[in-house]
C-alpha cells in the first residue's frame, strides 16, 4: 500500500504533528508530493487569490545552500525534500482575472477584476506583499497537516537569511517568505507538545 492510502484523520494529523528534525534518507515518491499539492491547492484566501508559490527543493547541491542560508540548521540536508513558501501578490494582480470564478457572467467579472485591481493599485507593493502573506501563512498551515496526513513529518522554520534565499531561487524582490519547511519520513521524534491551557486562548461570549 502506497503512503497516501493510509491518510490520517485532521484530528490525528495536528496530534501526531511535531516538528522533527532528522529524516530517513528516502526519496518522496512524486505521486505522494503531487497528492500534498492537490490538498494545499484547496486552501482559502481571501477574494480566493491564492498568493502561494511552492519551491520544492530535492537537490542536494541545492539542499546545501539552503541550509546555509538557515545558518546550518541541519534538518534541511536530512530532509529528502524542502519547500520553501513564498508569496508572489504581484504575479497575482497581473492575472488577477484568473482568479474571478468561471461561474459569473461577463459583466459580473469585469466588475470583479476592476474591484480586486482597485483596491491593491490603492496599496504600496510593500503592503499588498504583506497583505498576501497573511493569505500564504494559512496555506503553509495546511501544507504542514496535508504532508502529516499522508504519513510524512515536516518542521517549519522562518531561521533564515531571506535574501540569501532569495538569490538561490532567482527569485524577485517583491516576493516574500512564509518559510521553509523540511519534509520526510521521522527518524526521530519530537518534542511533546507543550501548549498555552484553553483559557489562555479562547474566550467563550
Ligand atoms: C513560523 C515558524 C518558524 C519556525 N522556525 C524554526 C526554525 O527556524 N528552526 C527550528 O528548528 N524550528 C522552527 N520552528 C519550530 C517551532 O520551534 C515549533 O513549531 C514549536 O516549538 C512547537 O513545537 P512542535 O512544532 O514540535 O509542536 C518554527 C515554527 C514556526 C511555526
Amino acid at each position: 500500500m502506497n503512503t497516501t492510502e493510509q491518510s490520517l484523520s485532521v484530528r490525528q494529523a495536528i496530534e501526531k504533528r511535531h516538528s522533527i528534525r532528522t529524516y530517513k534518507q528516502e526519496p518522496i515518491p512524486q505521486q505522494d508530493l503531487n497528492k500534498i499539492f492537490e490538498l494545499v491547492r484547496l486552501s482559502p484566501s481571501a477574494w480566493n487569490l491564492q498568493p502561494w508559490r511552492f519551491h520544492v527543493v530535492t537537490d542536494n547541491d541545492l539542499k546545501e545552500k539552503l541550509e546555509e542560508a538557515a545558518y546550518g540548521q541541519k534538518q534541511v540536508t536530512s530532509a529528502p525534500a524542502v519547500v520553501v513558501v513564498t508569496s508572489d501578490m504581484e504575479d497575482v494582480l497581473a492575472n488577477i482575472a484568473d482568479t474571478v470564478h468561471p461561474g459569473l457572467s461577463p459583466e459580473r467579472k469585469e466588475e470583479e477584476v476592476a474591484n480586486l485591481s482597485g483596491f491593491f493599485n490603492g496599496m504600496t507593493v510593500e503592503d499588498r506583499a504583506q497583505w498576501g502573506l497573511t493569505q500564504t501563512n494559512i496555506a503553509f498551515g495546511f501544507l504542514m497537516l496535508a504532508v502529516q496526513g499522508y504519513g510524512y513529518s515536516s518542521n517549519p522554520m522562518l531561521g533564515f537569511d531571506q535574501e540569501k534565499v532569495r538569490e538561490l531561487l532567482n527569485l524577485p524582490g517583491h516576493v516574500k517568505f512564509a518559510g521553509i519547511l523540511p519534509i520526510g519520513k521521522a527518524d526521530s521524534e519530537g518534542y511533546p507538545h507543550h501548549r498555552f491551557d484553553l483559557e489562555k486562548i479562547a474566550t467563550f461570549h
